[in-house]
């Protein structure tokens, strides 16, 4: 029987500690509230060596009215250096945060507090993160051109980036700087325009060290597109981390979805293992980390309004602690890679 619906019938083999496995740092996302949480923690400890915090280190916690708000990212950075855990910063600048805090600014105003803002958080974390999504998502939804929004709009929409950039890289500079986003792998024409960004940016003197590719995959995008991508990526011979991995079951609008549960666990392993096995492929130091956006199904976004069916499992354990088609994806090609 295919190894993927075998997997899907059988949830309780146990898998081996996945950082164990990898070649590269196996990471996963938190927040404060899940480190007093017991269960969170024992598989937090037992298979990741690399936390990202899931929205204490961006903008929308740190700036408040009344100045910087650091107490929920240290307390995450005090638990991985306490536990061993390296730490990967997201994000610095964001199109979807900030703007309410940046209005009725002089263009000079919003130039220094943007300034200040990056100079401050990647200032704080200097020496304690390897490294941080600079830039997120910065090429528009259907993947022609770049977004437009209130740092481009003030800033220029390649100098807001490279200012990013230049700020970040004097505040940290031994932190890998990463343009990061989203749906490269599921569609080909973002994944283009997104490289060619990358390219500009670097052509444009931007210290661009790394390039993030979050994956959240669609599972029913045709085999061959997602390693494609992982190796036009690696062209640049910089770093490339896996920042976001989950895989989704559902189907988010479209035609009625009939597929089986099986179907849908096989389309899941196959998409997973092509994204592992072209991501284990990589030279070593091309592999920064693959990160899995959440440990437990149910600490998964995908698992809350509005995006929650009850069901999903996109990520590597269940609610239960059990692995997962994803786990299984993974642990088959780390030991394959070996
Ligand atoms: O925990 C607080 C709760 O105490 C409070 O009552 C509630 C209402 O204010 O907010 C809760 O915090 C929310 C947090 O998620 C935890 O659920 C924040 O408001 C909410 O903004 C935050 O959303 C995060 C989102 O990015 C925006 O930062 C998600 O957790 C996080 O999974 C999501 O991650 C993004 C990546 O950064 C970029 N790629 C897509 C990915 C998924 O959207």
């Amino acid at each position: 029987m295919a190894s993927g619906c075998r997997a899907a019938a059988q949830p309780d083999i146990a898998v081996p500690p996945l950082k164990s496995l990898a070649p590269y740092r196996v990471g996963t996302c938190a927040m404060t509230g899940q480190l007093d949480d017991a269960g969170w923690t024992r598989l937090a400890l037992t298979h990741f060596n690399q936390i990202t915090p899931e929205w204490e280190m961006k903008m929308e916690y740190i700036l408040t009215p009344d100045g910087y708000r650091f107490d929920a990212p240290d307390r995450i950075a005090s638990w991985c250096d306490s536990h061993g855990m390296a730490l990967h910063g997201t994000t610095l600048i964001w199109y979807s945060q900030g703007e309410e805090a940046f209005r009725g600014l002089s263009r000079a105003d919003y130039g220094q507090r943007f300034d200040r803002y990056i100079a401050a958080v990647a200032g704080r974390y200097a020496g304690r993160v390897r490294g941080w999504d600079v830039v997120n998502e910065a090429v528009a939804e259907d993947g022609v051109g770049l977004r437009s929004h209130h740092w481009s709009q003030n800033l220029g929409d390649i100098d807001h980036m490279r200012r990013a950039f230049d700020q970040a890289k004097q505040a940290d500079p031994d932190a890998v700087l990463f343009l990061n986003d989203y749906n490269l792998e599921n569609n080909p024409r973002k994944g283009a325009t997104f490289l060619k960004l990358v390219e500009q940016l670097l052509k444009a003197g931007a210290p661009v060290g790394g390039i993030g590719s979050q994956s959240h995959l669609n599972i029913e995008i045709p085999e061959g597109r997602i390693s494609a991508f992982i190796h036009e990526a690696a062209q640049f011979g910089l770093p490339l981390h896996i920042s976001e991995l989950d895989a989704s079951r559902r189907r988010e609008g479209g035609p009625p979805d009939v597929r089986s549960v099986s179907f849908r666990s096989r389309q899941q392993f196959d998409r997973v293992k092509e994204l592992t096995d072209a991501y284990s492929r990589l030279p070593e130091q091309q592999r920064y980390g693959l990160t899995l956006w959440g440990v437990r199904d149910t600490d998964s976004w995908l698992r809350r309004p509005p995006h929650d069916d009850g069901r999903d499992s996109p990520l590597a354990f269940d609610a239960s602690g059990q692995p997962t088609t994803v786990a299984r994806a993974l642990s088959e090609s780390w030991l394959r890679s070996q």
